[in-house]
């Protein structure tokens, strides 16, 4: 059996099912064009039947990745399976991943069909995206609830149909590690064509047990393994990436898989995730979070100065996590700059250049050092947003031990200019409560973090808010040097996402169609 693994990457559809993770369409490109130079070797793109605003992005991804495979998520009907095929059509290499559920909970609650009718249904849906490429995938959803010999039974008939993947995914996280990669072993014995398809397995982490799930599909024999970046997606998320890739190659020793993920490229795509997200990753997170390398013991130190081997499993240096990176600076001229944000993976062209090379200056002045997390901030605040609601213009804060807080801000809100002053408790309060009467919104604001992005006073402060309104949660973010205005970046960030949220309720329904 061969020992590499296909990473089918599906950050940009169940990890855009995270509350409120949902990203633009410059913010998606971006991202697929990060995840073809990481080297995953399948990005499902999205849900094309969930809403025109995701066919329109799938169909714009397929158009420009140059070799990775692009999926297009589709129930068994011949509708989505149609828009699927639509969307991905002009990709170099298209897939359609079919699913439909296969436990007896979701048969009788929520498809209300027999286990002979749901056959039926999934091979006349794989039989029909037959007809438009030879490249289909096939899950059965809620997998590790459903009878295994039902579905060892489905799958042989949806192979028969011409499936040439077929995906087990544990969808609410409920499986045990052992007991997943019995389920995978079983149905490779019970399943008499499988050899004429690749095993697949999508786990999800309600018990965190989503990346051990995983590497026991892979080691009972599923040859493809469905991650997203960072973990992110539905509920408690789905398995991590960079876990699974890492464990993979820190302990070869023992399962002698390997993939064609190009591990330098891990840290740069999970800070643009997050950028992009809002979502930010936990410190302990393994693998990316700040301090999966950060030793802090005294005696860990003193062992890792002596030898990094004493504590060390990877070298930070293998995920891209580069401790002498270029710094860049006031005189740092338009052409290093150029050649830093070409290195950085961005392609701009010369008016976009022009206008972030502005945004670098205004930083510089302020800022001694500019790292390459700052680049991408501006990137992504500059380039990457679409057409927002709100611009802030300009923010004056007072605070002290006698003033009382108070914020003068001036927005621009669909291009017209609004003034406003308020106070608060703190000046970050006050800055909220303007902004927010400004801005008349009903929102709640239920989450408010700052970190600073890299070491030192005059670090960049990245502020991230959680917003709600109606059921719906976005997530917004901001950076500056001074943390009041990245506050304000963050909250204005957060009610442009809110708006496009109200605009695009697909957004929210694909989620709901699951
Ligand atoms: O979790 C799940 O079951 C899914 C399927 C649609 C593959 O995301
Ligand atoms: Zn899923």
């Amino acid at each position: 059996m061969d020992n590499k693994v296909i990473v089918f990457d599906t950050t940009l559809r169940d990890g855009e099912q995270s509350p409120g993770a949902s990203m633009n369409a410059a913010e998606k490109l971006r991202l697929a064009m990060q995840l073809e130079k990481l080297g995953v070797d399948v990005i499902e793109a999205g849900f094309p039947a969930s809403s025109p605003g995701d066919f329109e992005s799938v169909k714009m991804i397929s158009k420009k990745m140059n070799r990775t495979r692009v999926a297009a998520l589709a129930r068994t009907s011949k509708d989505d399976i149609d828009q699927a095929w639509a969307a991905v059509c002009e990709a170099v290499r298209p897939r359609i991943h079919v699913f439909i559920a296969t436990s007896d909970i979701h048969l009788q609650h929520k498809l209300k069909m027999t286990r002979e009718e749901l056959i039926k249904e999934a091979v006349a849906g794989v039989r029909y995206a037959k007809k438009f490429t030879d490249d289909v995938e096939f899950s059965t959803e809620d997998g590790t609830r459903s009878d295994r010999d039902f579905v060892s039974k489905v799958l042989e008939a949806v192979i028969d149909a011409g499936a040439s993947t077929v995906n087990i995914p544990d969808t609410v996280g409920y499986a045990l590690p052992e007991e997943f990669g019995e389920l995978i072993s079983y149905i490779r014995q019970h399943t008499g064509n499988i050899d004429k398809a690749v095993m697949s397995v999508h786990c999800h982490n309600d018990l965190g047990l989503a990346t051990a799930n995983t590497l026991a599909g892979l080691r009972a024999g599923a040859r493809q393994a469905e991650v997203t970046i960072n973990g992110i997606g539905e509920r408690a998320g789905n398995t991590s990436l960079e876990e699974v890739v890492m464990a993979l190659s820190t302990r070869k020793d023992l399962t002698d898989l390997s993939t064609s993920i190009n591990t330098e490229e891990i840290y740069p795509t999970s800070r643009l995730v997050s950028m992009i997200t809002g979502i930010v990753v936990q410190p302990n997170k393994a693998i990316v979070g700040a301090n999966a390398f950060a030793h802090e013991a005294g005696i860990h130190q003193d062992g890792v100065l002596k030898n990094p081997m004493t504590y060390e499993i990877m070298k930070p240096e293998i995920i891209g996590l580069v401790s002498n990176k270029l710094v860049m600076g006031k005189h740092s001229g338009r052409h290093a700059f150029k050649a830093r944000i070409l290195e950085l993976g961005y392609d701009l062209n010369q008016e976009e250049l022009d206008r972030l090379f502005k945004k670098f200056k205004e930083l510089a002045d302020k800022r001694k050092e500019i790292v390459d997390e700052d680049i991408e901030v501006l990137v992504a605040e500059e380039l990457l947003r679409g057409q927002d609601k709100y611009e802030l213009d300009y923010l004056n804060v007072v605070s002290g031990t006698v003033a009382v807080p108070t914020a003068t801000v001036k927005l621009r809100i669909d291009g017209e200019e609004v003034q406003g002053a308020g106070f608060g408790v703190g000046p970050i309060d006050a800055t909220f409560n303007t902004i927010a009467k400004m801005a008349g919104t009903k929102s709640k604001l239920v989450r408010f973090s700052i970190n600073a992005i890299s070491g030192g006073t005059d670090a960049q402060g990245e502020v991230t808010v959680r917003l709600q309104e109606n059921g719906l949660v976005a997530l917004g973010r901001g950076a500056d040097p001074d943390i009041f205005i990245a506050s304000a970046k963050a909250y204005v960030n957060g009610l442009n996402r809110l708006e496009h949220l109200k605009k695009n309720p697909s957004l929210v329904s694909q989620a709901r169609a699951l």
